[in-house]
């Protein structure tokens, strides 16, 4: 089932080949194929690739499955594109560091489940460039996207994120028509980490006038 979460990866899919990482259900993958694109389906579980192999097989699609871990099924250079979906932040920036050799000249289309401010922050110290960003929300949840490439030709139109509010509500976002529920998430979770330190006995006080200081900025942009 296409939801507005894979919609949202579909429509920053521009490629000729593409390899999607922790496929899963493979959905993404059979759509791609349908428009003529050449996919490779990869996952680290052989109960998610069964599964994927058995919706392939349904729609009689021609996708390679392919068993292992992050970036180590695809051969440098195979594909142009890669998705990296559904998963954490942080396994996203391990994938991306076992094989920083394969990331040369490939689109990224990444959507991380948390922590998008670490990713961010990674990206742009291991010479990514952020070329887009987009939101999707199904019911009350938001989810992020992020399209990376280490393409110095994109450089010239590569996002900035000026200061710390903007890693993690970034500006190119602003006009979405998603951003008020991602600024609501932002503005409960900064809340509630914040009222947790204030009652901790040892509260790092630094942290609390960073919380307070980007609940400021979240008021500022409310305005
Ligand atoms: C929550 S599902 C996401 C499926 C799909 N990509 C999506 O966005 O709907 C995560 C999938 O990633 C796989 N996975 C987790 N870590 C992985 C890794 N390091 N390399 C490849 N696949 C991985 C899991 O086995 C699981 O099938």
């Amino acid at each position: 089932m296409i939801t507005p979460r894979l919609e949202m990866i579909l429509r920053h899919i521009s490629g000729k080949s593409c390899a999607d990482i922790g496929t899963d259900h493979a959905y993404v993958p059979i759509k791609l194929w349908e428009r003529g694109i050449k996919v490779i389906a990869t996952d680290i579980m052989p109960g998610p690739l069964k599964i994927a192999a058995e919706n392939v097989k349904k729609q009689g699609a021609d996708i390679e499955l392919r068993l292992g871990g992050g970036l180590s099924p695809i051969k440098k250079g195979e594909v142009d594109t890669v998705i990296i979906a559904g998963m954490g932040g942080e396994m996203i920036e391990k994938i991306l560091s076992d094989d920083a050799d394969k990331t040369d000249g490939v689109t990224f289309i990444l959507q991380p489940m948390n922590r998008q401010y670490e990713l961010r922050k990674f990206l742009l110290e291991n010479g990514f460039y952020i070329m887009e960003e987009d939101l999707a929300q199904e019911g009350f949840k938001v989810y992020n996207l992020i399209v990376a490439t280490k393409d110095v030709a994109k450089s010239g139109q590569a996002l900035s994120y000026n200061n710390e509010i903007e890693f993690h509500l970034p500006a190119s976002l602003k006009n979405h028509s998603c951003f008020e529920a991602l600024l609501n998430k932002k503005k409960r979770e900064f809340s509630k980490i914040l009222s947790g330190l204030k009652k901790s006995k040892d509260a790092n006080l630094d942290e609390i006038k960073k919380l307070g200081e980007l609940l400021l900025e979240i008021d500022k942009i409310e305005e």
